[in-house]
């Protein structure tokens, strides 16, 4: 098969990277890709949101199937215009992509179909989310209404932490039209968990389990980033809990999108809240997750176009997926500065050593210039250790992470820490 992969982050490396192990796959291409991903498959030179540039290469290039990466592709419909074409894509359609693409169309579905998540009330108007704010008691949760890379959530210590982020979204503008509409929720207290699935319809294979760890520093302090680090398995958390969280949040969730007429094909993933009520859903979102990914593929034993086809041939319930019993943990090296404005272009070295040394190194914001690896994004590069337990894969990742150099770079030391004590 001939696959273009859509995207050109740390997620997508582990994509291609995972897809390159196939014998079914002769060719891979990825739009645009990074420095990495050109190690392994052709990048072409055009941006996530050129559906017809797209969907022409795809064409010229005979592509059997694509597989779509980031979130707002797929909430603009990706999916839906290379259909329109005759090419097959993996992901979901726009209509059920707006799990993620609107954070006040998810909150709708759970509440009508009973489904945990922290309480909230929706606003379109700055004076009345203002006047409500005040009535409530911190910390508590504000959130732009559609996607905002990562960053339109605000954590709210303070009621004047609140008031400014509610400013920034509504009046200033900062997330764009992402910020029109707002979602105002309780504070969730607990341990964090993604839950990654394969979902077909009412069908929904899940994956093995990872933490994100979405503060820029160590101690979770600072602002949200994309994500700095993830590790699976979860020694900590109990089995029960997992299992819990895709029978009474994932499944129903995806029997939900299937009463609604939107139908969820592709990756569904849940980010939860373990709390001492048990397991609540902070977000959906209509893709893997970055990085978590990167942990969670090199653990998949079952080739990944099997599953693939399988869930686009209908039958994802009849494959039988494996997981391997090994540790991952990856570690994100990131530019000075973000998640706020960073610098691009510095030179990257060490990678070479880093490899050489055991680690997976999935790029993420780097490019090549006059053949060297420089810098290109805010987060640079995802080390990954692999090892028999946490503790191995975190001194794996770590080792790998002390022989890669750039001026500025910047990643957090406790990643994983939660799972040692
Ligand atoms: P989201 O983009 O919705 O995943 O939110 C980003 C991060 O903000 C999450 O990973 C959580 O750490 C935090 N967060 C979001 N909603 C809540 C909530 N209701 N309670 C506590 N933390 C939250
Ligand atoms: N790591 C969180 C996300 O991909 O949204």
């Amino acid at each position: 098969m001939r696959i273009l992969v859509v995207g050109g982050g740390g997620r997508e490396h582990a994509i291609v990277w995972a897809l390159k192990k196939s014998e079914k796959v002769a060719e891979l291409f990825c739009a645009p890709g990074n420095a990495g991903i050109a190690q392994l498959a052709e990048c072409v030179p055009i941006a996530v949101n050129q559906f017809d540039e797209l969907i022409r290469f795809a064409k010229d290039a005979d592509i059997d199937l694509v597989f779509v990466g980031p979130d707002d592709p797929l909430a603009d419909g990706i999916v839906d215009a290379f259909e329109a074409a005759g090419i097959k894509a993996y992901g979901p359609r726009k209509n059920a992509a707006e799990i993620e693409g609107s954070k006040i169309f998810m909150k709708n579905l759970l509440k009508k179909y009973d489904i945990p998540t922290a309480k909230y009330e929706t606003f379109t108007d700055y004076e009345t989310a203002l006047a409500y704010l005040r009535e409530q008691s911190v910390p508590i949760v504000i959130k732009a209404d559609g996607l905002a890379a990562g960053k339109g959530v605000t954590v709210a210590a303070t009621l004047a932490e609140a008031e400014k982020a509610l400013h920034e979204a509504m009046v200033d503008k900062v997330f764009g039209d992402a910020g029109n509409q707002i979602v105002i929720e309780e504070f969730l207290e607990g341990q964090e968990m993604s839950i990654l699935a394969f979902v077909d319809g009412e069908t929904v294979r899940a994956m093995v389990p990872a933490q994100d760890h979405k503060p820029i520093f160590d101690g979770d302090k600072g602002p949200n980033t994309g994500g700095m680090g993830t590790y699976t398995p979860l020694p900590h958390i109990d089995q029960a809990i997992i299992d819990e969280s895709i029978a009474n949040i994932i499944i129903p969730t995806a029997k939900a999108m299937v009463s609604e007429g939107r139908p969820f094909r592709g990756v569904l993933f849940a980010g939860l809240m373990i709390t001492k009520d048990g397991p609540k859903t902070i977000e959906f979102n209509a893709r893997m997750g970055d990085p978590e990914t990167q942990v969670v593929l090199p653990r998949l034993q079952t080739d990944l176009v099997d599953i693939v086809l399988a869930s686009m041939n209908g039958h994802l319930d009849q494959i039988n997926i494996e997981w391997s019993e090994e540790a991952a943990v990856c570690v994100i090296m990131a530019s000075e500065g973000y998640p706020g404005s960073y610098p691009k272009g510095r030179p990257i070295t060490g990678l070479a050593e880093a490899e050489a040394a055991g680690a997976l190194v999935f790029h993420a914001g780097t490019a090549e210039k006059d053949g060297q690896i420089v810098t290109s994004g805010g987060r640079v590069l995802g080390i990954v250790g692999l090892g028999s337990d946490i503790a191995q894969a975190r001194a794996r990742a770590y080792e790998a992470v002390s022989v890669i150099d750039f001026e500025g770079k910047q990643s957090r030391t406790d990643i994983a820490a939660k799972a040692l004590v």
